[in-house]
Formats: C-alpha cells, structure tokens, sequence
C-alpha cells in the first residue's frame, strides 16, 4: 500500500481523498496544507488496534500539528494529547480534549503554564528536573493542590536520527539522568506532599526508522520500574514517548503494529497502563503543502523553480536538510524532465524546498510537497512578512478550511510606530 492512502492520482491528477487539487488551488489559493480527515482517522486507529486490548492511551504529541480541526477530530477518537505550552494546553481544552488525557511536556514550563495546567487538572506533568519538581510542589501548594507527576528519564540511548532532534543520549537538554532517578523519586515520595507520582517517562528522539533504540530505552526504563517497585513506590503508567519516523523517501520505518506490538511485548505482563505521545507518524503523512509555480529560471548550470511556498511555510529542509518528495499535480507523460532546484521566493539560499527534482515545469503549474502533515504549519513562521498559509482539511468530496490565510494587517496589528 502506498504512504499516501488518501492522495492519488485519478487520469493523471493529483486528489486528496475525492476532491481535486485543482479546485481547491482556485478556490482558497496557494501555498496552502491540504490534510485528508480519512488518514489522520486510520493512522490513529492503527494505533489504537495494535494496542489489542491492553491498557494505554495515545497522547497525540500536539507540536506536530495543533490546527484545532486535527486535536478535534483526535478528540473525538478517544485519544490524549502530549503537550509542551500552556497555549497549547488552551488549545487542546478548546478542541475538546479531555484534562485528564492530557500529559504536559518540556524542559522549561513556567508558573503560568503549571498554573494553568493544575487548574485544568491534568493527567500528569512530565517532570524533566529537580528543580522543577520542587518549583511544581511548591506551587501546588499554594493553589492547595496535588500535582499528578511522571519523572521524565533520559535512558541515555542513541535514536539514531537527526542530532537536532535526537533527545535520549546524555549530552541532551532533555530529562532526569538515569542515574539520579531513583533519588529524586524518593524525595517526590517522600518529601514534596504536593506531588504524587503516577507514572515514568522517556522520549528518545524523533523520526526513528529502527524499533531497536525504542526497545533499549523501554528495557531501561523497566529495570528502573521494577526497582522502585521494590523499594514500595508505585507506578501507575509508563510513558515511552514519541518518535516513530515515517517514510518521507526510501526510509523503511516499522509499521505502527509493528512498533506498538514491540513496544507491549517488553513491558510484557507487567500492570502499568502504556502511555505513548506519537506526533508524526499520525499526521505526517495526512497532509501535503499546495504550491504554484511563479517563474522558472534556466540559467547556465542550474534550472530553478521558483515557487510561491517557501522556507517560512516549511521550514524542515532548510532546517534539516529534510527531504520532501514533490509531486506534480497534473502528471505530463510526453513531455521532457529537466532538473530543478525547487526554491521559494525568501531571500536566503537555504530557502529551498527540493533540491535536484526531476520535473517537467511550466509557469503556474501546481506542486504538492507531500509529507507536510507534521511540523509543516506548526513550525511555520512569518520571515519576510510573508502571511501564513490556509490549512484545508478534506473530507471524501467535502473541502473545510481549517484555518483562512493570513492577512497583513492581522500581522501587523500589533505593532506600534513610537508617539
Ligand atoms: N514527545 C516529546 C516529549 C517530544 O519532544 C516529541 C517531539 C514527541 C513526543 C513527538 O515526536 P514524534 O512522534 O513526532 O517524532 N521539528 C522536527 C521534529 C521535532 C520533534 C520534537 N519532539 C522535525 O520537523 O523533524
């Protein structure tokens, strides 16, 4: 089965679900994401199924994509959402998600954020140091309060992926250093009566294409399960994060049953509850970004498309060096491919969206960046005050807009010229 089950072509155009490409380029315009409600649906219940009964809950990882439309219709499902922001927190009560599947990530979380989160009373803070579990007691304690806490443990395993967004190996920002675990469960035991522990947490990293790297860190955090159940503290779920990578070229990630199936299979017969915060692989590849092409330019040694998409829309290849496949919306069988550097129109060279794409181009034909879906919009940004595309969420023959292009005046409102 292809990656894309809701994009195909039909007579050698391009459709998310059954509404045409085409249409919706003339009707909202471009750059814009086109997301398919059937994919987002299957890719959760994939997750779901695989789960075959035991005890878990999905928490969407909300970054990946926080369009209000995506945290509903996964509300609607049943599922959590792993958050890292009191705004997204706000946004995942306002999509109808439910408090208490709501597990709080990140290093940094303020007061207003921790206040915020305990008035809504949550599932659990994903605690990521000793200080913050201490700031996190303390505020508990003035709003009269018990803070539900997992400690967020960094298993110290390599995820194999992107040094940017790697997160498990010790050199990282990120969690409480295996070593020191033990010690600060004891003091949230035993010294903090403002929190109470329900659970342990680990995320590794994002896009992995091995399940190996998941198992070691699942392995881990399970002996240290096993060990503070013996010294009588009690864990209610354990927490094993997000991270499983999609195919966005080659790469040949396990299936989600894979994954899950593995994941269920080391923590074996023990009780906890499975939490997992999946981000891209339920919505990386249920979106695509929409562009036109504005010029081309064949100079001596390099053809470019000049694009009206750029690096402030999509920020991953020129972040990353990410690759995104482009497909063309109208397939032209006959005519020539050159080679082209698929660019925007930003004033900076890392502003590309492909490079070295064989393409047969002419002025405003349409291209679909696929695999948009995760950290597309939500990482997009307003450089070259370039207004933030329209997001449509298509449903069968139905077309929503999800979320309206911006306008200047809404970027510049804010602003003020000095009196
Ligand atoms: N849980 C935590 C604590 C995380 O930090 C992340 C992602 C996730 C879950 C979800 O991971 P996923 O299942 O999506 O891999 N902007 C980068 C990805 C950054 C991921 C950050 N953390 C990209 O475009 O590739």
């Amino acid at each position: 089965m292809s990656k894309f089950i809701s994009f195909t072509y039909n007579h050698d155009q391009l459709f998310a679900e059954s509404a045409s490409l085409i249409e919706i380029a003339k009707e909202f315009g471009t750059p814009c994401y086109v997301y398919s409600r059937a994919a987002l649906v299957a890719a959760y219940q994939e997750f779901n199924r695989a789960f075959a009964g035991r005890d878990h809950l999905i928490c969407y990882a909300v970054k990946a994509n926080s369009n209000l439309a995506i945290l509903n219709i996964l509300a609607c499902l049943g599922s959590g959402f792993d958050i890292v922001s009191g705004g997204e927190l706000q946004r995942v009560l306002k999509a109808g998600g439910d408090p208490q599947k709501i597990v709080f990530s990140g290093v940094g979380k303020n007061q207003d954020e921790m206040r915020m989160a305990l008035t809504a009373g949550i599932l659990c803070f994903n605690v990521e140091s000793e200080m913050e579990l201490l700031s996190l007691n303390q505020l508990a304690k003035e709003m009269d309060k018990i803070a539900p806490v997992s400690l967020r443990v960094n298993p110290d395993v390599d995820a194999k992926t992107h040094p940017y967004i790697s997160t498990g190996l010790k050199e990282n920002k990120f969690g409480i250093p295996m070593a020191e675990a033990e010690r600060i469960y004891h003091t949230a035991a035993h010294e903090l009566p403002h929190v109470r522990i329900t659970g342990l947490d680990c995320h590794i990293g994002s896009q992995l294409t091995e399940i190996d790297p998941f198992i070691e860190a699942s392995n881990k955090m399970l002996a240290l399960l096993d060990r503070l159940e013996k010294q009588g503290i009690c864990i209610e779920h354990l927490d094993l994060g997000g991270g499983l990578g999609i195919s966005y070229s080659q790469e040949s990630p396990p299936s989600i049953k894979d994954y899950v199936t593995a994941l269920c299979n080391s923590v074996g017969q023990r009780k906890q509850r499975i939490l997992i915060e999946p981000g891209r692989s339920l919505v990386g590849n249920t979106g695509l970004l929409l562009t036109r092409v504005e010029y081309l330019k064949h100079a001596p040694h390099r053809n470019f498309a000049i694009v009206d998409a750029a690096m402030n829309d999509l920020m991953r290849p020129a972040l990353y060096d990410a690759y995104h496949e482009i497909l063309p919306v109208v397939k032209k069988s006959s005519e020539v491919n050159n080679t082209y550097q698929v660019v925007g129109p930003v004033c900076e060279t890392g502003d590309f969206l492909g490079h070295d794409r064989q393409l047969s181009l002419t002025k405003d034909d349409l291209l679909a960046v696929m695999s948009a879906g995760a950290y597309g919009m939500s990482m997009s940004s307003n450089y070259n005050t370039r207004p933030r595309a329209a997001e449509i969420m298509v449903d069968g023959h139905a077309i929503h807009l999800i979320r309206a292009r911006e306008t200047v005046e809404q970027l510049i409102a804010s602003e003020k010229i000095l009196d």
